[in-house]
Order: C-alpha cells, then sequence, then structure tokens
C-alpha cells in the first residue's frame, strides 16, 4: 500500500504538463517529478542543452529548468517504464473537440485520455494515484476509473497482482504567458475526488508553497464543472465587451473608457474586460462547446444556446474587423500588402491555438491580400504549418513571414495589430510612415496605441471600438 509520494509523472509534456511540473519539481525538491510524451522530438527539445528550443515559451520557465532539469525534473519518452515507476500519475494531454461521429463539433475526443488509463492500467504498480490535469467534460473522471477498473487484469498488469487506483480531478487554471507567476502564486488549487487518502497526498504536494485556505477539496464532478464554468465565464466577459467595442464604434463612446468605469464597479472587476480581436486559445471554445454539448444531452437547450451566443459574438467580432479592413481600403485588397503583427493568441506565448490571427489572415488572403507577418516568438515554420489547414494551396505563395515591424511595414498598404505584444506598443511611427505605401492604414485591433505617437505622421489609424 502507497505510504508516501516519491516518484510523480505527467503524461503530456506540453503547455500545461512542462510548467506545471516544473513547478513542482522547483517547490519539492523531495519529489521525482518525470515528464513523458509519444512526442519524442518534444521531449527532445525539453532535454536541449539549448534553453532556446524549449517546446514552450514563458516566462521564467528557462530559469526553472536550468535549476531543476537532472536534479529532481526529467523529460522522457519511455512511457510505460515512467508510468511503472511513479506513484502519482497526472494526466495533461490534449483533449480536441471532435470532428467526426457522436457529439462532432461540440463533444471533446477523449481518445488520448482513454490510451492514456489503458496504458496506466497496464504498467502503473500496485496502489497509484491519477490526477486528471487536462480540462475535460464533466464525467470522465468515472471513464477513467471505468477503465481503470476493467482494464487492470491482473495477468496484463507488470505487478501480476492487479492494481488500485484512486483517481482525481485536479483542474489547471494557469493562463498562457503567466504560467509561472500563476503557478507559484494560484488563487485556488482544486482538487475533486472521492478517496480521503488520496487527495491528503495530492494536498501534501500542494501545500509546500500553497496556504492551506486556497486549497479547496469538492467532489469530483464539482471540480471538473468548475473548470468549465470559470472559463465560460471568463469567456463570456470577453465576448461582452467586445459587443459593446461595436456599440462604442457607432456612438462615438471609447471601449477603453467604458471598460474602466464599468470595471471599478468593485461587483464587476476590472479584469478580462479587454476588448479585442476575439478570444482565442486551446480552451475557451473546446470548453464552452463542452457545455453546449452536456447541455444539449440533458435537454438544457436554452442553456445550450446561451453558451453558443458567447461563441458567435467570438466569430462575428473577428469577421468585422476583416471587413472593416476591406472597407477602409477602397474595399478592395487585390495585390495590396498588408503587415501581421502578432500571430500568437496573445502575448508572451508562441502559443497559436485558435489564434484570432489565422481566421483573420485566412479572410483577408482571400480578399486578394498579400500578407507579411511578424510575431516574435512564432516562427516561420508555425505560421506557415497554421495557414495551410486553412487556406487553400493556390493562396500559400501569398504569405511571407518578416523578423521585425519594419520589413514588415516596407511597402505595405495596411498593418494590422492582432497580438498585444509589448514591443507593439513602442513602434518608431515615423521610420513605419517613411515605408509604407499611401493611404496607410494602421489597425490596431488590441487597442494598445497611442495617437499622440503618431501625430506628426500621415498614418490613418482605426482602433477597436473607438470611433477616433
Ligand atoms: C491542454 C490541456 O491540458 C487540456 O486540458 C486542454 O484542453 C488542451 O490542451 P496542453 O498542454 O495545452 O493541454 O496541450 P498540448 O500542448 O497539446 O500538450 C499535450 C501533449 O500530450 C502533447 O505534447 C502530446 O504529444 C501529448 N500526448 C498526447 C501524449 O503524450 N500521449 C497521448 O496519448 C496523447
Ligand atoms: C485561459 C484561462 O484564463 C485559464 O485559467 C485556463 O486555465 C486556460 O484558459 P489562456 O487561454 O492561456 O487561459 O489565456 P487568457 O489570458 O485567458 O486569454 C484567452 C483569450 O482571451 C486570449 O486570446 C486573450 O487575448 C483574450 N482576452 C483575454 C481578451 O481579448 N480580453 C481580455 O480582457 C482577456
Amino acid at each position: 500500500m502507497l505510504s508516501e509520494i516519491k516518484n510523480i509523472c505527467c503524461i503530456g509534456a506540453g503547455y500545461v504538463g512542462g510548467p506545471s511540473m516544473a513547478v513542482i519539481a522547483d517547490k519539492c525538491h523531495f519529489l521525482k517529478v518525470t515528464v513523458v510524451d509519444i512526442d519524442s522530438e518534444k521531449i527532445d527539445n525539453w532535454n536541449n542543452s539549448n534553453l532556446d528550443k524549449l517546446p514552450v515559451y514563458e516566462p521564467g520557465l528557462r530559469e526553472i529548468i536550468e535549476r531543476r532539469r537532472g536534479k529532481n525534473l526529467f523529460f522522457s519518452s519511455d512511457v510505460n517504464k515512467t508510468i511503472s515507476d511513479s506513484d502519482m500519475i497526472f494526466i495533461s494531454v490534449n483533449t480536441p473537440t471532435k470532428t467526426k461521429g457522436l457529439g462532432a463539433g461540440e463533444a471533446s475526443d477523449l481518445k488520448y485520455i482513454e490510451s492514456s488509463a489503458r496504458q496506466i492500467a497496464k504498467y502503473a504498480k500496485d496502489e497509484t494515484i491519477i490526477v486528471e490535469k487536462s480540462t475535460i467534460p464533466v464525467k470522465t473522471a468515472e471513464t477513467i476509473q471505468k477503465i481503470l477498473e476493467t482494464c487492470k487484469k491482473p495477468e496484463e498488469s507488470i505487478s501480476g497482482e492487479g492494481s488500485v487506483f484512486h483517481v482525481l480531478s485536479n483542474p489547471e487554471f494557469l493562463a498562457e504567458g503567466t504560467a509561472i507567476s500563476d503557478l507559484f502564486d494560484p488563487n485556488r488549487v482544486l482538487i475533486g475526488g472521492e478517496n480521503e487518502r488520496a487527495i491528503k497526498f495530492l494536498y501534501g504536494i500542494y501545500e509546500n508553497w500553497i496556504a492551506p485556505e486556497k486549497i479547496l477539496t469538492t467532489n469530483i464532478w464539482s471540480s471538473e464543472l468548475s473548470k468549465l464554468t470559470a472559463n465560460a465565464f471568463l469567456a463570456q466577459r470577453v465576448s461582452s465587451i467586445n459587443s459593446i467595442s461595436a456599440l462604442c464604434e457607432v456612438t462615438g463612446a471609447n471601449v477603453s473608457e467604458v471598460s474602466k468605469a464599468v470595471g471599478m464597479d468593485n461587483r464587476i472587476g476590472k479584469d478580462f474586460l479587454k476588448a479585442g480581436p476575439g478570444f482565442g486559445g486551446s480552451c475557451f471554445k473546446k470548453d464552452i462547446l463542452n457545455l453546449i454539448y452536456i447541455s444539449k444531452f440533458y435537454g438544457l437547450f436554452e442553456v445550450a444556446s446561451y453558451w453558443e451566443s458567447i461563441l458567435e459574438i467570438n466569430k462575428w467580432q473577428q469577421e468585422r474587423i476583416s471587413k472593416i479592413i476591406v472597407t477602409k481600403l477602397f474595399g478592395n485588397l487585390s495585390e495590396k500588402k498588408i503587415g501581421i503583427l502578432g500571430f500568437a493568441f496573445k502575448a508572451n506565448t508562441n502559443d497559436t491555438r485558435e489564434s484570432p490571427a489565422l481566421y483573420i489572415c485566412k479572410d483577408l488572403i482571400e480578399e486578394g491580400a498579400k500578407l507579411s507577418i511578424y510575431d516574435p516568438k512564432v516562427n516561420d515554420e508555425k505560421i506557415r504549418l497554421d495557414l495551410q489547414k486553412v487556406i487553400t494551396n493556390k493562396n500559400h505563395k501569398k504569405i511571407t513571414t518578416s523578423n521585425c515591424v519594419y520589413e514588415v511595414s516596407n511597402n505595405s498598404d495596411a498593418l494590422v495589430i492582432l497580438t498585444d505584444w509589448d514591443e507593439f506598443k513602442n513602434i518608431d511611427w515615423d521610420k513605419v510612415n517613411k515605408t509604407m505605401r499611401s493611404p496607410a492604414w494602421i489597425f490596431d485591433c488590441r487597442n494598445i496605441l497611442s495617437k499622440n505617437n503618431m501625430t506628426k505622421t500621415n498614418l490613418n489609424l482605426w482602433q477597436l471600438g473607438n470611433n477616433l
């Protein structure tokens, strides 16, 4: 029987698994932490001595890797062996939206969760705690538990005796770009589960750096549903302010002023009220689709359509921006060069999943524009790979990528700011002005520019939610 936790592992060395395990290793030197992944190239990059090659960019992450890698933090492709050495196994694999079959377009595809559970059932030792960290539909813990129970045939298990498994839900609330500070000082840690002893072991890890009053224990389904609900509420705030941004443009109000005034009400709060080109990232859309699916499943169609509207506003906001760009450029983008500043779904990450840039770039290319794209952390290969999925083959030659703002602006008819990188707040507009083709437009879709910095130029500025 498990008496203490010494070895933990995490299946999935992605944006969640990598940083969250790095922080556990940093805070708990007495634990051996191993992160495994089926993608051996990714593991090689986590092990690369050149820290610029780490698969995930997060401020503060490379310093932790430098401190703990090879000491109590390891990255490995040997999934089976690591599973059998571990007392506690976190599952942090991706759970994309299903593209076919029952629930296609809404439900999460749990194939990776399922294959991980089967692997655990086969290779784990006598008593193991399984922690679901991936955001998953409500009741997934039950599925994992069933797979573990039915697959742990003694003759197939490593010990020959079959194993005892306890499944906990421990959703991760980190936001990309601030993952390390979120993990060091989270608002709360949520542990859902039924088995007291298993909960105590996981609690025992977190209490090494997190105050007990911030560690909540709940039943397993509350924990799963809380994660989906938190993401849905955050996305809902973004869609709410984005809907108001359009109203500001036609009435002459300024959305930044409205956000500030509204957010100063303590009951509303100031966070997540920044208008922009719509939310992206791997979670918001997928989690809302999960809520929609589960609501429909239980016959709650009004609930489903409420959450559907949050996604509709998000899509509409992106389409609206594309249309405004076309209209301002005399309704014609054919043979025009448009510079795209920012491709990641938000600043301080190299993640492009569901980035608004994908959809806006696609619209502009389909209108005939040639794009020159620059993002401080997303490289040429990644940009091309992503766009290949949304545009037709013949349009690939309409894309170039650059290494700096001033290369992008050269001979451009417009610049479109899509990611809120700090670098874009300090652009030398005089320099840009000299390189662009007149009449030149700057579309600030993140509201990060100050008009005062452009007064000496003849650049035209359009800012989201602000009828200048
Ligand atoms: C997140 C969250 O964990 C999940 O809740 C969210 O819903 C989607 O993405 P994230 O870390 O951001 O996960 O995903 P990703 O960066 O894609 O990492 C997942 C990793 O799991 C990948 O590296 C993939 O290779 C790995 N994986 C997947 C396995 O190791 N085994 C599998 O069977 C499947
Ligand atoms: C989100 C949740 O914040 C996090 O708790 C959860 O674990 C995973 O999903 P993440 O997707 O990394 O994190 O980023 P987040 O900061 O939430 O931003 C999501 C999207 O909303 C981004 O595209 C961002 O630009 C956009 N956003 C956010 C706005 O447009 N306006 C805002 O005010 C805030």
